[in-house]
């Protein structure tokens, strides 16, 4: 509290000065380093008018001048505050209101807003509202132009597209880059990975500790005419962010077949296969001359010598995570091999029956 100031808003005739003096008075007060007055020097004394005036939240620092000003010329107290914190709502700086304001976890902007009328008693609102800078027009609006309350979500915009309301992307720069900041540092455990190097370890899915699943499932066959095709499905890596897609669907790294030489087909962690399209280089091995197995086994040691991320090795400095190749020659040789193993099967089947078979591997566990 500082005397200067409280001096300057306790006039004598109190509704003379707060016409003509409380704009420069509060616009004083918003100087370099705002001064801070004693609520009481603002409250109304016995019998006194109590207005104008205008309070609001420190961020609304201008957003209160324009509501004097407006009600000075006469607006309405709601048109006065909404014309206030619009200045807010538009001003991308102000990450906390508005257009700039930090989006949710998925990184959309949705704002929202409530006014009330004091002499009609009424009230409007629109709840997570999205792609519309003034939510507080918009609750104005529900207030005025519906027989509603709270208006939300996709409703709430198309009320608002439905008044003139433009659409638009409310998500700045700033807020982009500081919700990427918080994505990406939320967990040490999901596939959102903050700046990293070739050193960096702590970050990522992968470790032994916190197993990942990719159930995969991959067949190959050869007919009675001799002719040979596969297959490979999946639901993915679990957790995996929305819009990735593993190998199973990239033709070369989930599955690969020459009707000349063979089929191969993958499950595992499928960026490592992606990388090395290692279904087509175990087509091409068997096509030199490798069995199935010594083939699935090539790709596998092409997996580890192309893992240079420490955060995917172990402390051996062997990858952490596993991927399974599984290949078939059109002669009827059968092969199979991992990258950790031990105790792998694959399996197969012809007209006498079905068996497992065990699956090579590099690195035992
Ligand atoms: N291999 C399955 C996947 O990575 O989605």
């Amino acid at each position: 509290m500082t005397n200067e100031i409280e001096n300057s808003v306790v006039p004598s005739s109190r509704r003379d000065f707060l016409k003509t003096s409380a704009l420069a008075g509060i616009a004083a007060s918003f100087g370099v380093a705002p001064r801070v007055v004693g609520a009481s020097s603002l409250s109304p004394s016995s019998g006194a008018i109590a207005g104008p005036i205008a309070i609001s939240s420190r961020n609304g620092q201008k957003s209160v001048l324009k509501a004097i000003e407006l009600i000075q010329s006469g607006a309405d107290a709601l048109d006065a505050v909404v014309a206030g914190v619009n200045l807010v709502e538009e001003d991308p700086e102000d990450t906390s209101v508005g257009y700039g304001g930090l989006p949710n976890a998925l990184g959309i902007v949705q704002l929202d807003s409530a006014v009330m009328h004091g002499p009609t008693c009424r009230a409007g609102s629109v709840g997570a509202i999205e792609g519309i800078k003034y939510a507080s027009k918009v609750a104005k609006m529900v207030l005025e132009r519906t027989d509603h309350v709270n208006l939300v979500g996709q409703g709430a915009q198309d009320f608002a597209v439905m008044h003139g309301f433009p659409v638009e992307n409310l998500l700045t720069e700033k807020a982009r880059l500081e919700w990427v900041r918080w994505r990406e540092n939320m967990s040490t455990q999901d596939d959102y990975l903050p700046k990293h190097s070739l050193e960096s370890t702590g970050i990522g899915a992968v470790t032994e500790k916190i197993p990942r699943h990719w159930g995969t499932i991959h067949c190959s066959a050869i007919d009675l005419a001799g002719n040979i095709s596969c297959v490979t499905t999946t639901a993915g890596m679990a957790f995996k962010v929305p819009g990735r897609i593993g190998d199973s669907p990239i033709i070369g790294a989930g599955l690969y077949c020459d009707n000349t030489v063979g089929a191969a087909g993958s499950t595992g962690r499928g960026e490592a296969n992606i990388e090395n399209l290692c279904s087509f280089l175990i087509v091409e091995r068997m096509r030199m001359g490798d069995s199935p197995e010594a083939a699935c086994l090539y790709a596998c040691q092409r997996i580890v010598d192309h893992t240079k991320l420490a955060r995917l090795l172990d402390d051996k400095g062997r990858p952490a995570f596993n991927v399974q190749f599984y290949a078939l020659n059109i002669k009827g040789e059968v092969g199979g091999a991992e990258i950790r193993g031990g105790n792998g099967t694959f399996a197969a089947a012809t007209p006498e029956g079905g068996r497992l078979v065990k699956m090579a591997y590099l690195y035992k566990g």
